[in-house]
């Protein structure tokens, strides 16, 4: 819901929104043509998001937005203006990694790191509504992030571990906790 526009002497209109970000509120005046992921870098300061092609092809600015991966390079802040937006800085718990966080370090399945932050985010939304996937359906739900460096094979893999509860092959199984969310 936009709580007020304000316009400026230069006659640019801005919009007063709110973004509930990783479970809080955030409050922000922003220009019509705001690009979300710009808002959550430049003004909310949550620089884990990042910027690539900014053409909605490389997928490294991936956020949940409803609980759904999307490119905030390519929505509005305007239209994530009262809606739940899940970035990378949301997804470990009171400083506790995600099972797909720990894994993936784990699985040596980030070498830059760059593509990493949207990598979790799509994985997580998969887990969220399909905790056991096939390795195609992690395939195809991390199809929209390009890696340069691992060649992919360890970030499936690290996925498919999350998802069954275990460690880097032959270790033991994460100590999971009642409760706990991946
Ligand atoms: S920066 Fe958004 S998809 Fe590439
Ligand atoms: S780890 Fe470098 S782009 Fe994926």
């Amino acid at each position: 819901m936009i709580n007020r526009t304000i316009t400026d002497n230069d006659g640019v209109k801005r919009y007063l929104i709110t973004l509930n970000v990783n479970g809080d509120a955030r409050t922000v005046l922003v220009k019509g043509n705001a690009i979300l992921a710009n808002v959550l870098r430049d003004e909310l300061n949550l620089t884990g998001t990042k910027k690539g092609c900014e053409l909605g092809d490389c997928g490294s600015c991936t956020v949940l937005l409803e609980g759904k991966p999307v490119d905030s390079c390519m929505v509005l802040a305007l239209e994530a203006d009262g809606r739940e937006i899940i970035t990378i800085e949301g997804v470990a718990v009171n400083s506790k990694l995600d099972a797909i966080q720990e894994s993936m370090i784990n699985h040596a399945a980030i070498q830059c790191g760059y593509c990493t932050p949207g990598m979790v985010l799509s994985a997580k939304a998969l887990l969220t509504r399909n905790p056991h996937p096939t390795e195609p359906e992690v395939r195809e739900a991390i199809s929209g992030n390009l890696c340069r460096c691992t060649g992919y094979v360890h970030i499936v893999e690290a996925v498919l571990a999350a998802s069954e509860g275990r460690l880097a092959p032959g270790e033991h199984e994460y100590p999971r906790e009642e409760g706990d969310s991946i």
